[in-house]
């Protein structure tokens, strides 16, 4: 029986290249005031992309092996079609995923 692995995020230095300065970086006024009144956690689906998750939260397999993000805001592939599941690497864009809704 093989022991499942938790998945590594991408290195620091190129962190989900595409994803990075559309997603990740910006921080929405709404998301940070909901951060800091309540601490909890802000998971917030982009158009067509991916879910960005902002505040505390753990990351886990379905195992239950905590995934380290490597960060406090990460985006969460919903398209499938990443290399790096479960962060979204930008494949998104080149697979012309669309979200419903
Ligand atoms: S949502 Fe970005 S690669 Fe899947």
């Amino acid at each position: 029986m093989s022991e499942a692995t938790a998945p590594t995020p991408p290195p620091d230095h190129s962190p989900w290249p595409d994803c990075e300065q559309r997603y990740v970086t910006p921080v929405t006024a709404e998301a940070d005031a909901q951060q800091q009144a309540g601490g909890r956690a802000v998971i917030t689906p982009y158009r067509d992309g991916p879910l960005i998750v902002r505040g505390d939260f753990d990351l886990r397999t379905q195992d239950g092996q905590v995934i380290d993000p490597g960060r406090a805001t990460v985006a969460l592939c919903r398209c499938g079609h990443s290399a790096v599941k479960p962060f979204c690497d930008g494949t998104h864009k080149k697979a012309r995923f669309q979200a419903p809704g």
